[in-house]
């Protein structure tokens, strides 16, 4: 019966994907609970290597009932685009389920979200330019288009039109573009209506079912604690519900029903996009975790930011989301180091912070205080138990797992399916 969140514990990136992935063979349901076509997750089967956006990874096990909750907003021409990308390289999607009370990325929500970015300037946010803030503004001012809205083509249209009211004023008025046009973007929407229609269900009616008879169920979130709307580093995040509680709203279960949250976290750090942190590396070593690791986004390709292991980040998210288990992806990229730092508190201005401090300014001047864990040297990426990893990783991993506040369940040390080393089961009732 485990009901089971997978969330990212830092600012996204960490191998959620991956993870997920090696759940597969032992969920009948994944979900994607928030975010869209944001994320960029990789799954690497043998040779094959998959890059999925607005899809859960879950499609690509055998078996799995993949769904698309209430919590995501769905870009109708990228969601077919994936899907005949996938049809064409073998990937059976036919079980695929969308929940009709998600929301839709409109043409106008990317033109939006590019438009604002370039108008802030310097105060902008680092978007991926998918429509993602727009459309969630719009859920949440209430004039947003959900995949229900595409079967009644006359309500579809006032939608639309209420929604391009305000918008086509500001549009033209404030940003000097063209106004959307109403018809247009009807008949945009409309396009894939049919196709989807059967793909449509009443997803958390089914989800419940499903726990009810006793069916393991996969939460998978995008993005990322940091990233969160609420709990992350506002204004420089996403705008959905990226942490476990999102899990719950953007699929309609109780949290009563919630086994276990896994946090998935890189054994150093990296961001994508503008905003805080701390332990950003501006030298050689941040040069070297990039090229190493292979930093660059999935979704941009942009070359991804990066730092050194901030404990104090994965306390915050081990407290956040409530984790009974961490999985550290990426401890092979660390192989070679003469020293490994790890970010224990910050200073901030002379003051001593052990927790993420809850004023963002103290974060914006958090200044990390490490401690130096000695490096390794040998090939781990064939360690399949923690007794196979050299000493000094099995140093650094005790280390992490005594400062993080959750228990390590397994230790990425490759991008393949196999190069895990699982600790603990994955797959737990409550404890
Ligand atoms: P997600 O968005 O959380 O699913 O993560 P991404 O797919 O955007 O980025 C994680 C990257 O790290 C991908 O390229 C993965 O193939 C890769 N990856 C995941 N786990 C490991 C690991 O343990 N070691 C190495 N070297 N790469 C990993
Ligand atoms: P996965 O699921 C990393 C970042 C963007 C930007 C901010 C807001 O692969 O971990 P948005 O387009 O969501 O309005 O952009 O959030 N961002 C991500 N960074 N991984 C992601 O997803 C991200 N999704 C959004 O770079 O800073
Ligand atoms: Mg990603």
């Amino acid at each position: 019966m485990p009901a089971v969140v997978l969330v990212g514990a830092q600012w996204g990136d960490e191998g959620k994907g991956k993870a997920t992935d090696l759940l597969g063979s032992r969920v009948d349901y994944v979900v994607k609970f928030n975010g869209g076509n944001n994320a960029g997750h990789t799954v690497v089967i043998g040779d094959e290597k998959y890059a999925l956006h607005l899809l859960p990874s879950g499609i690509l096990s055998p078996g799995v009932v993949p769904v698309i909750g209430n919590g995501v907003v769905v870009d109708i021409d990228v969601l077919f685009e994936e899907l005949d990308d996938l049809i064409a390289r073998g990937v059976d999607v036919s079980r695929l389920l969308v929940s009709s009370q998600a929301h839709v990325i409109a043409g106008y929500h990317r033109t939006l979200d590019k438009v604002t970015e370039r108008f802030l300037g310097k105060r902008r946010i680092g978007t991926t330019g998918r429509g993602i803030g727009p459309a969630y503004a719009d859920k949440i001012n209430r004039v947003g288009i959900r995949i229900a809205d595409l079967f009644d083509p006359k309500i579809l249209r006032e939608k639309v039109e209420g929604s391009l009211d305000q918008k086509n004023h500001l549009l033209v008025k404030v940003y000097n573009r063209r106004a959307v046009d109403i018809d247009a973007t009807v008949d945009e929407l409309l396009a894939h209506a049919e196709r989807l229609r059967p793909m449509v269900a009443n997803t958390p009616l089914v989800l419940n079912q499903a726990l009810d008879e006793g069916k393991n169920v996969l939460f998978e979130a995008g993005q990322a604690t940091m990233l969160d709307i609420d709990h992350g580093t506002y204004p420089f995040v996403t705008s959905s519900s990226a942490t476990a509680g999102g899990a719950v709203t953007g699929s309609g279960i109780g949290p009563t029903r919630v086994d276990s949250v896994i946090g998935v976290i890189k054994a150093y750090t990296t961001r994508v996009g503008e905003g805080p942190f701390p332990t950003e590396l501006f030298d050689d070593m941040g040069e070297y975790l990039l090229k190493t690791g292979g930093e660059y986004g999935v979704t941009t390709g942009r070359a991804r930011r990066c730092g050194w292991y901030d404990s104090v980040i994965a306390r915050y998210a081990s407290r956040i989301n409530g984790l009974t288990d961490l999985v550290v992806t990426k401890l092979d990229v660390l192989t070679g180091l003469e020293k490994v730092p790890v970010c224990v508190a910050y200073d901030v201005d002379g003051t001593r912070y052990d927790e993420m401090p809850d004023d963002q300014s103290a974060f914006h001047h958090a200044t990390p205080i490490y401690e130096e864990m000695p490096g390794w040297w040998e090939d781990i990426s064939g360690a399949r138990t923690i007794e196979d990893l050299p000493a000094n990783a099995q140093a650094y991993l005790a280390r992490l797992e005594e400062l993080s506040g959750c228990r390590i369940s397994a230790v990425g040390v490759g991008p393949r399916r196999d190069e895990i080393i699982p600790v603990h089961d994955l797959i737990h009732a409550r404890a």
